[in-house]
């Protein structure tokens, strides 16, 4: 079945009010949610709810705190998020940064004792509605072996890159691993196999079995130079931040783990090097001159915006699977599932 984003949205504030999670937090929760189905980030949308709400009930996921500033300067500061929705704690963080970085010209802020956030995109898109460029990344628990490995042993750790322009939405939002672990937690659910190239099973052959998958190790994306990208986010997003690295990294995708691991949040004023339309200007002529080069050419966010006009016209999907794990976490809440989405 597929429903509306508004249906979408008051089933997740739903959820979580009757889950006693603050009205702010879940608004918060409910839009990244919902940015992520529409951008076409099934992976990381509704169907991490399970996830959630398992983490809401045993206590990894805390409800009645909020983030702390441990250490600040004007052009940084350090977050300790208590263990609140990882998606509060970043937005959080990327608005102490856009205000940080309107002052100095560039802000680095940096996060522990989170939780997963979601679409790392949804942050570095904040900071393109400031005129102003924002990086996001995150390290995750292990799925990645290092090249030549077979043990995993660094996250699927996302990037997000998001430019302002005149005439585009300029992102890139994707996982350092040749897929992110959401997708094959997705075909597990939806009983589905994964593309080639993309996982290893435990002894380090290749599978397109999911489960085998998740049991072995995901693949990083573009061979050595993935590896080195998501070693560098492990140090970045790790020690940098006051929060674990490699195999200390607990508690993104199993809930039953508190969270250890760490966000880096930038953010570049452009107004402060150079005139910021002329900037803008300049990214929508260099972006001409990429797509004037060929009848099918897209640049990084193309991908987002045509899965936004299409999701809002078709609405999000549901799969079975993932309709019957709403319709358990409805009963266990007490509401009707079907009154909101029908
Ligand atoms: N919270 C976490 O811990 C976590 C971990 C990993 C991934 N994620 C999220 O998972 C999501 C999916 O990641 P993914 O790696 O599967 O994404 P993906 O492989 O679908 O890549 C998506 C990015 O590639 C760009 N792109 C796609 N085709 C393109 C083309 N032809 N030309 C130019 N650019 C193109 C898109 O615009 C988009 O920005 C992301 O939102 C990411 O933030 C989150």
């Amino acid at each position: 079945m597929n429903i509306t984003a508004e249906q979408e949205r008051s089933l997740i504030m739903e959820i979580l009010t009757r889950m006693d999670v603050k009205k702010e937090h879940a608004e918060i929760v409910a839009d990244v949610t919902l940015d992520a189905n529409l951008k076409g980030f099934s992976s990381h949308g509704i169907g991490r709810f399970p996830q959630y709400v398992k983490g809401l009930k045993v206590g990894t996921i805390v409800k009645d705190a909020d983030i702390e500033i441990g250490k600040e300067t004007p052009s940084m500061a350090l977050i300790n998020g208590n263990h609140i929705f990882g998606h509060v704690v970043a937005y959080k963080a990327m608005e102490i940064a856009i205000q940080k970085a309107k002052e100095t010209g560039i802000a680095v802020v940096g996060v522990h004792d989170s939780n997963h956030f979601g679409v790392a995109g949804y942050y570095s898109d904040m900071a393109v509605m400031e005129n102003m460029i924002g990086v996001v990344i995150a390290n995750t628990e292990p799925a990645v072996a290092p090249i030549g490995g077979k043990e995993p042993i660094l996250g699927t750790n996302p990037i997000a890159i998001g430019i302002p322009s005149n005439k585009h939405y300029v992102s890139v939002d994707m996982a350092t691993s040749a897929s992110a672990r959401g997708k094959l937690i997705e075909a597990i659910r939806k009983g589905q196999k994964i593309p080639e190239n993309v996982a290893l099973d435990e002894e380090g052959n290749p599978t397109i079995d999911p489960e085998c998958a998740l049991r072995g190790s995901i693949l990083p994306f573009g061979a050595h130079k993935g590896y080195a990208l998501a070693f560098m986010i492990e140090i970045l997003a790790g020690p940098l931040v006051k929060a674990a690295s490699g195999k200390a990294v607990r508690g993104t995708a199993n809930p039953e783990e508190m969270c250890t691991k760490g966000d880096l949040i930038m953010v570049i004023d452009p107004s402060k090097f150079v005139d910021i339309d002329e900037f803008k200007e300049d990214v929508d002529e260099f972006i001409a001159e990429i797509k004037d080069s060929g009848e099918n050419i897209f640049i990084p966010g193309d991908m987002e915006v045509k899965n936004i006009n299409k999701t809002k016209e078709n609405g999000v999907a549901l799969d079975e699977k993932l309709y019957s794990q709403l319709k358990d976490i409805s009963r266990e809440l007490d509401f009707d599932l079907d009154k909101i989405l029908i």
